[in-house]
């Protein structure tokens, strides 16, 4: 069986939580490909309870899943290790875990100069989750990265970090008017958790090949999202990553070619957290009035999120970049009860109307959506199931935003809960 990737279309938070763990039951192994513990995707289970997942793929919830952590994901073995153990007192049984040799360790300086960069960037700032995931990306691309095999010979592990930290703590002291941080320290926490991950580490390169080979379910689970993608978001107010679909291939070591089914996941309207250019972005009482009525605060850190109304330029991008062949439009029940909603079309840069995304952050920071009004509904959708079940206008909303994005919107979030959808297309 080929490959299936979920990605998020627009600055995160889409729910991508929710549909993994809705294929999940379909599948035979979740993969993370990308990103760290800066995720956070909820789950909400049919007996109601809920679950933030930030760094284990969302399939660890799903018994028969094999839950897989890819190459290309960046690890804090801290935060692993106790996310592991909520989940297993939970009752979760995450015995099945496999974390790849290859992925990146985010380690102590990572996390220090992840809050100190952004200090000293002050107005300027990107808003990072301060988890250390642009530090560890960065010495990744540096050469300079410790990675999950290298918990397994101390020798090295020690050598490593002698070297890096001699470059970091001049950084971290000099630089920064920080403390510098103890080699032997680090090498000790990090030999601790060596010993709990050592049973979950795994070659998954070849256990996931040899599954797709042997016709198995593979879901490839994005965190973060297409404008967030550090070569195809709004660079530099992105994550060091590449959340987009062709992440997939690299952060997991599955050829493009085997992905052939890409599920783009795209909220009804707009939100945003941290820093960066936001076009719809919404001032006024119905950004109040998303945000409150949408619950739009962030799973990791907590923030309120930024709303804005639907974008149908952005929509498109992530169609292309991803080569999404199904839309999975979710919190579309937020929007019940507006007389009209706006839709953004294009944006005008310059006095001059653009339907696609312009070339330079300098004009997307420009960019002034243009709007077509659709009619609202005030009926609660929450019970349907049927796209027919849906008011006429809201059935209207999803076809227009299917004609503006260029690609089928297949399934419809009515609600968190697993079963709240309406599904009009099976994709799996
Ligand atoms: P992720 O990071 O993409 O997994 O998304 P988050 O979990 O950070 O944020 C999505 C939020 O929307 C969560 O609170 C979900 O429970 C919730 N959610 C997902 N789909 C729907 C939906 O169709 N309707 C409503 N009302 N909430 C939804
Ligand atoms: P999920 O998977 C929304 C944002 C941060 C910040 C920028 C860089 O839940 O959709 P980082 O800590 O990654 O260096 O921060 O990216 N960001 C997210 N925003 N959802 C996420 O994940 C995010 N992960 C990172 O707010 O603007
Ligand atoms: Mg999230």
């Amino acid at each position: 069986m080929p490959a299936i990737v979920v990605v998020g279309t627009q600055w995160g938070d889409e729910g991508k939580g929710k549909v993994t763990d809705l294929l999940g039951a379909d599948m035979d192994y979740v993969v993370r490909y990308q990103g760290g513990n800066n995720a956070g995707h909820t789950v909400v289970t049919p007996d109601g309870t809920k679950y933030a997942i930030h760094l284990v793929p969302v399939g660890i919830l799903t018994p028969g899943v094999t839950p897989v952590i890819g190459g290309g994901v960046v690890v804090d073995p801290k935060f692993l290790i106790s996310e592991l153990d909520e989940l297993t007192a939970g009752g979760v049984d995450v015995s099945n875990l496999k974390l790849s040799a290859d992925a990146h360790l985010v380690m102590p300086h990572h996390r220090a100069l992840d809050r100190v960069v952004e200090r000293y960037l002050g107005k300027a700032r990107i808003g990072t989750t301060g988890r250390g995931i642009g530090p560890a990306y960065a010495d990744k691309v540096a050469r300079m990265g410790i990675r999950v095999q290298d918990l397994l010979d101390p020798g090295i592990l020690r050598d490593k970090l002698q070297l890096i930290l001699r470059e970091k703590n001049q950084i971290l002291v000099k630089v920064y008017n920080r403390k510098a941080i103890d080699v032997d320290e680090v090498v000790e926490e990090y030999l601790e958790y060596a010993e709990k991950l050592k049973p979950y580490i795994a070659d998954t390169r070849l256990i996931l090949n040899k599954a797709i080979e042997d016709g198995k379910n593979v879901l490839l689970e994005g965190a973060q999202a297409t404008m967030l993608d550090v070569d195809h978001g709004t660079y530099p107010f992105v994550t060091s990553s590449n959340p987009t679909a062709g992440g997939a291939a690299v952060g997991t070591g599955v050829a493009p070619n085997k992905i052939e089914t890409s599920i783009g996941i795209i909220k009804a309207y707009t939100t945003r957290v941290g820093a960066g250019p936001f076009p719809t972005e919404l001032f006024d009482e119905y950004g109040e009035f998303l945000l409150k009525r949408g619950g739009e605060y962030g799973v990791t850190t907590g923030r309120q999120r930024r709303c804005g109304w639907f974008d149908a330029v952005l929509g498109r991008y992530a169609v292309r970049v991803n080569g999404i062949t199904d839309l999975f439009v979710t919190k579309l029940d937020v929007l019940s009860e507006l007389e009209r909603i706006p839709v953004c079309v294009g944006y005008e840069v310059e006095g001059e109307v653009i339907e696609e995304m312009p070339m330079t952050q300098t004009d997307l920071h420009h960019a002034k959506p243009v709007y077509e009004y659709l009619d609202g509904w005030s009926e609660d959708i929450g019970h349907c199931r049927q796209f027919e079940d849906l008011p006429k206008n809201a059935q209207a909303y999803i076809e227009r935003l299917e004609e503006l994005c260029g690609t089928r919107v297949s399934v419809i979030g009515v609600g968190p809960g697993r079963e709240e959808n309406v599904i009009r297309h099976d994709i799996v």
